[in-house]
């Protein structure tokens, strides 16, 4: 209930502008995401490769409406693949992109030749690209998109959520040898008639979907905080003799971070998604609707005086 009530104050304007301008918000917005500016995303990306993760950069910023907004996300994605191989910080740090910021909901062929100058500027800084997966009704386009995108650069990443009806069956089509998945349990509010709307239905597709791709040939990238997935996780590795240059864990930034240090320490290989941005709303309203907690964390920063 609270979850469904955040995520529709997340599609509002008037929620935004409450939020965006509260005296305080900046403080909680500071553990989730790394900063507004590239430099930001690369000190992060330093301090965190210094530390032995890999990380996922995101620019944050979704639901672009004008083609000036789309080209505009491009060119930062190219700046920051340039400055990430300068700083000789690739293959280490890759970037994670969403095609509704390059224009998705109104020009699937301009989101498509956006995402593959990307796609380009990432191989040739020596690194990858992966599509982030946004609400169900972009679901096929963005599968469509990104078969398009693996003809000439076949490591970009899928994402896959295992809250919706369909994912086993997408997990069957992209578990092929060289394919990059990341199965998340999916952060949208969906309707029941296509998505899981119980924890537990939730958590059991994911470990379904997980064992289709830990058996398959492709790399799996299991992006998840939950302890109970990650022990599954853990123990799939042993028994599909997965190493772990094979396989990764992926988490959040601010989210967990002990559990991503022992990870690492274990040997596996652990990726950390950092967003980065002015855009930070959207993303803010979903990581605040996966825990009650969040909320009041972000109460008492909202309340409490400076
Ligand atoms: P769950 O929500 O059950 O959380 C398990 C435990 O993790 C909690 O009990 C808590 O301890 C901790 N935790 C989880 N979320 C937290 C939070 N916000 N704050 C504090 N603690 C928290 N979704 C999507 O739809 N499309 C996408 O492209 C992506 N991409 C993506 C990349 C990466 C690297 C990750 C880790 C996640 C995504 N997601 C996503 C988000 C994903 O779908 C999901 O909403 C979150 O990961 C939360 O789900 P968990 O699997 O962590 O389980």
């Amino acid at each position: 209930m609270l979850r469904s009530l955040i995520l529709a104050a997340a599609r509002s304007p008037r929620v935004e502008r409450l939020i965006e301008t509260a005296p305080l918000t900046r403080e909680v917005v500071r553990r989730f995401v790394a900063g507004t500016t590239g430099a930001d995303a690369l000190r992060v990306t330093r301090e965190l490769a210094d530390g032995g993760a890999a990380v996922s950069l995101d620019y944050l910023g979704e639901d672009t409406l004008t083609t000036d907004q789309a080209v505009a996300t491009r060119d930062e994605y190219l700046s920051l693949l340039s400055a990430l191989s300068t700083a000789e910080l690739t293959p280490a740090a890759e970037v994670s992109v969403k095609l509704s910021a390059l224009g998705q909901r109104f020009d699937e062929k301009l989101a498509f030749d956006l995402a593959h100058s990307i796609c380009a500027a990432a191989s040739e800084a020596g690194t990858t690209v992966t599509v982030d997966m946004e609400d169900h009704t972009t679901t096929d386009s963005t599968l469509d998109i990104l078969s398009r995108l693996r003809v000439d650069f076949p490591t970009t990443g899928a994402v896959l959520q295992a809250y919706l009806r369909r994912t086993e069956g997408d997990c069957r089509e992209l578990v092929g040898a060289g394919s990059r998945v990341r199965l998340c349990k999916g952060a949208y509010a969906e309707p029941e008639s296509v998505a899981f709307s119980n924890r537990l239905d939730v958590d059991k597709s994911y470990a379904r979907c997980m064992s289709i791709l830990m058996s398959g040939q492709g790399y799996p990238m299991l992006a998840t905080h939950d302890p109970r997935l990650i022990a599954i996780g853990e123990n799939g590795a042993k028994w599909f003799d997965r190493t772990p240059d094979t396989f990764e864990f992926q988490m959040l930034y601010g989210i967990r971070p002990d559990e991503q240090r022992r990870l690492i320490h274990e040997g596996y290989t652990v990726r950390v998604y950092v967003p980065y941005g002015g855009e930070w709303y959207g993303y803010l309203m979903r990581r605040l609707a996966e825990r009650p907690a969040n909320v009041a964390f972000f109460a008492r920063a909202l309340t409490s005086r400076s």
